[in-house]
């Protein structure tokens, strides 16, 4: 049976209550009933507020990071726990972002994504490789590195995940992975999940990496390419709702 695609917005660390509120509203205006699954990543402070907004729509709540602990002195931490008392259906972990700026390690990713779970809370597992790493002919070594640490500590429950691979060289650039170049990572990591789970059609492999409503639709038409994980495009309704059509 065909997936149906997942078009998530990361809006990173931007919006505020009054954007956010006209944002929101407006993919929602426009999404209707959309042909693919929907979710929208937001800064932990806002969660309350889109929660509000997006009750009772067809577009999910999504958190944008997740502590790799349960609860008690992390200072500055969101657990797991928080989350699912706000509504949060997806929660990005190991964004390239994170693990670039806060040092997050594969192993703290693994028991993010763990964490998620337990929380009834579907992870999204970013997985990508640098330009350097490209160069030196290493992308497919790093994003099975990745994704194995994930596999190896959430086991079975693999077949529960959502990837997301993320080239950390078209993150923010402009310059998109060619559809070509996605689909042949896509299917080293549908092998990798192949492998690891006894369910693995059902785990969806999203792209991201300047993805936008010029170039969605040729991105999504490749057989391992199972939606988008958008950053940019996510914070202007008209692009965001473009890509949702283009997933749909
Ligand atoms: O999480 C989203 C990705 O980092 C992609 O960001 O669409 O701005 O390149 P971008």
């Amino acid at each position: 049976m065909r997936k149906k695609k997942l078009i998530a917005g990361n809006w990173k660390m931007n919006g505020s209550l009054a954007a956010n509120d006209a944002l929101l509203r407006a993919v929602l205006a426009g999404a209707g009933l959309p042909g693919c699954d929907v979710a929208v990543a937001v800064p932990a402070p806002y969660l309350a507020q889109a929660q509000a907004l997006l009750a009772g729509s067809p577009v999910a709540l999504a958190a944008q990071d997740v502590s790799q602990h349960a609860a008690g002195a992390f200072t500055g931490e969101v657990g797991a726990a928080m989350l699912q008392d706000f509504g949060v259906r997806y929660c990005l972990v190991g964004h390239s972002e994170r693990r670039q700026y806060h040092g997050e390690t594969d192993a703290a990713v693994a028991a993010k994504a763990q964490r998620a779970l337990a929380a009834g809370i579907t992870p999204v597992v970013c997985v990508g490789e640098t330009l350097a790493e490209r160069d030196a002919g290493q992308t497919a070594a790093v994003v099975r590195r990745q994704l194995a640490a994930v596999v190896h500590v959430v086991g079975h429950c693999v077949s529960e995940i959502v990837v997301a691979y993320e080239p950390v060289w078209a993150i923010g650039t402009g310059q998109t992975a060619t559809p070509a170049q996605a689909q042949e990572v896509h299917a080293v990591l549908r092998a990798q999940l192949q492998a690891a789970s006894a369910q693995p059609a059902g785990v969806r492999i999203v792209y991201g990496g300047s993805m936008n409503a010029a170039n969605a639709a040729e991105l999504l038409a490749q057989p391992d390419i199972d939606g988008g994980l958008i950053g940019g495009a996510s914070l202007k309704a008209p692009d965001f709702l473009r890509i949702i059509a283009a997933a749909a």
